[in-house]
């Protein structure tokens, strides 16, 4: 059990701790050889499902990098895996699903399903989720899902998309089985991370990667009370993250039910914390694209990005995106390394 002095979890309260926490985004993955080597010969979801293999693919960053959190190994799809749809992780790709879900008569099929299923299925989450945590010690482990949007630009569509014009246009063409849909979806994924809280997760992050393709007015009325009602009812602080939602970040609060939210490499914290106010910790944002940069170019953006964390309540640091499969390792432990070595404290 991770105690309650974390860094991670005090910055989630609004504290300041005297080091500043830090984890990465897609830390697990294809930017450690040890990874790539564990997962020679099975399918993404397949990984994720075998206990012992995702439990170990969640500790590698932290004992390489030493970061203040690990992230469970898993994927916004798998819930969905769970309850028995058909889907699979294309390399290269993303999600692809057997029957997308475009018309009013495949919501119908689909909502018909219990989200429980999610919750009775979820035995190898848990599973994985013990051993992780057994491990960590004091090291908090973050669960996370999808949030209802992001879920159904996949699902709608059938697999990756630009513009996810087909789930944003369900919106308005069929509101009601829109409705239906992304609440089903905030279900399955409120029964994921209840699963992964009640196994040992000690904070909470929902990702919204998609929402940046929705203009405001739209995001509030048919994407924010379904992330809601996915974060509602779990036990745990939660971070919600958003890629492009800079024109709504405010919304990201979700009226207060977000303990944190996360910025997207757009925004700099200092204007993400005004907006934000002073009841939300901050946690972000360098810019992926730095990564492969000059490590003193690198180094003074995270300076930079410290700078700015500061004016918000407690700063999480972070990427603004995940990490790109191609980033030396190294660079990631460097971050880490300078950023502890800042006094973070407020005096
Ligand atoms: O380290 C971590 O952050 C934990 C694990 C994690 C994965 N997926 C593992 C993964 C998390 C938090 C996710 C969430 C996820 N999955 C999101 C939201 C976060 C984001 O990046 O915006 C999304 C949109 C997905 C859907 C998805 N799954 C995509 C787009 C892809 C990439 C496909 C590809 O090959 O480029 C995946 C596969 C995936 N999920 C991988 C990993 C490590 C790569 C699988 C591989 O090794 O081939």
């Amino acid at each position: 059990m991770p105690s309650s002095d974390a860094p991670l979890l005090r910055a989630l309260r609004g504290d300041r701790p005297d080091r500043t926490p830090v984890w990465f985004m897609r830390q697990a993955g294809r930017s450690l050889p040890e990874y790539r080597e564990l997962r020679v010969g099975t399918r993404m979801l397949d990984a994720c499902l075998t206990p012992d293999l995702a439990a170990e693919i969640t500790l590698q960053p932290v004992r390489r990098h030493g970061v203040d959190a690990a992230i469970f190994f898993s994927d916004i799809v798998i819930p969905l895996r769970l309850a028995g749809i058909a889907v699979e992780i294309e390399p290269g790709r993303g999600p692809v699903f057997a029957d997308p879900v475009r018309t009013v008569a495949d919501v119908d099929r689909i909502t018909a399903i219990d989200p429980e299923e999610v919750t009775a299925a979820a035995g190898p989450i848990r599973e994985a989720v013990r051993i992780v945590t057994a491990e960590l010690g004091d090291t908090p482990l973050i669960g996370f899902a999808g949030a209802p949007f992001t879920l159904a630009a996949y699902l709608v569509e059938g697999g990756p998309s630009k513009e996810h014009l087909r789930a944003r246009a369900m919106m308005h063409a069929e509101p009601a089985s829109w409705t239906r849909l992304a609440d089903w979806l905030a279900r399955v994924s409120a029964a994921f991370l209840r699963a992964q809280v009640e196994a040992g997760a000690a904070a909470v992050q929902l990702f919204d990667s998609w929402a940046g393709s929705l203009a405001p007015a739209v995001y509030r009325r048919h994407a924010m009370p379904h992330a809601r009602r996915a974060l509602e009812g779990v036990d745990a602080p939660r971070i919600h993250f958003g890629v492009g939602a800079g024109p709504f970040l405010a919304d990201l609060r979700l009226e207060g039910l977000a303990d944190a939210v996360g910025v997207d490499w757009r925004v700099p914290l200092d204007e993400a914390a005004a907006i934000l106010g002073p009841d939300t910790t901050v946690q972000g944002n360098v810019d992926p694209a730095l990564l492969g940069a000059p490590i003193d170019v690198l180094l003074a953006h995270v300076d930079d990005v410290l700078a700015r964390g500061r004016a918000a309540r407690a700063h999480i640091f972070n990427l603004g995106h995940g990490v790109p499969p191609e980033t030396d390792p190294d660079v990631l432990s460097r971050i880490v390394a300078h950023v502890h070595a800042q006094d973070a404290s407020r005096a």
